[in-house]
């Protein structure tokens, strides 16, 4: 089984507010970007990493692979506007031989290998697989004028992560179909085709770094990971 990785690195990290790029920020030692490369050039199945980048970033990401000496990244292709134009720039450099695609967020760095390999052993015997943890907070839904219309029985509700793979055909045809839609997950374009996706544990640790505050997690993450 060949598995092609696409990691997203061309977003503006507008609500982040770093001058550096915010897959080249740094959480203790290494860059965001550093941690998911590590951990994907480390699965063996993982044939090839593709590193969807932007003009901004483009130079110092490519010194940032090649500090770390990942040598499964064959490609570095532009992104586009939005997320799924980066995927799907990058789903168009994916080779050819590949049997799943893995697509992961460089603002997700704290993935493992035993997530990656659960997701992807799923993906292989389900088509389609993706991580999330049960939503652990109170959810109502909100009228305009700020009036709780319901509670939501968060029983079954997740919270949707990266890493997501699908088998290449597959994902292929989910962005044929349904193009640039309004989806914010890869999941969801397989979804609109009616084809299943298989949910696996993923970890409460694998937040993405958004906004300033979730850096002081990230960090705190890290100080514990090494206690
Ligand atoms: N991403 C991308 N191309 C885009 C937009 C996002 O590759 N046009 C990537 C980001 O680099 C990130 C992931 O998708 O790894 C999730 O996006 P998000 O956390 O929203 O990051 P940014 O889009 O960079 O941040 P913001 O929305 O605050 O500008
Ligand atoms: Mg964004």
């Amino acid at each position: 089984m060949r598995v092609s990785a696409i990691l997203l690195a061309a977003g503006k990290g507008e609500r982040f507010k770093s001058k550096i790029s915010k897959p080249l920020v740094k959480i203790g030692s290494l860059s965001l970007i550093a941690y998911s490369l590590r951990i994907l050039s480390g699965v063996s199945s993982i044939s090839e990493i593709i590193v969807v980048s932007n003009h901004e970033n483009k130079e110092a990401v490519v010194l940032e692979i090649r500090k770390h000496r990942i040598v499964k990244v064959k490609k570095i292709v532009l992104g586009g506007k939005l997320r799924q134009d980066s995927v799907y720039n990058g789903l168009k450099a994916v080779d050819a031989a590949a049997d799943l695609v893995l697509i992961h967020d460089s603002a997700r760095p704290f993935i493992d290998k035993k997530m990656v390999l659960s997701v992807i052993k799923e993906a292989d015997a389900f088509g389609a697989a993706i991580v999330g943890v049960p939503v652990k907070a109170t959810i109502k839904k909100v009228t305009s004028r700020m009036v709780v219309a319901k509670t939501i029985d968060r029983s079954d509700l997740w919270e949707i992560q990266t890493p997501q793979v699908f088998r290449k055909k597959l994902i292929e045809r989910a962005f044929e179909k349904c193009g640039r839609g309004i989806a914010t997950d890869d999941a969801m374009l397989v979804e609109k085709l009616s084809e299943p996706v298989s949910v696996v544990l993923g970890s409460y640790n694998n937040i993405k770094v958004t906004t300033p505050e979730d850096l002081v997690i990230a960090q705190a993450i890290v100080k514990l990971s090494k206690a």
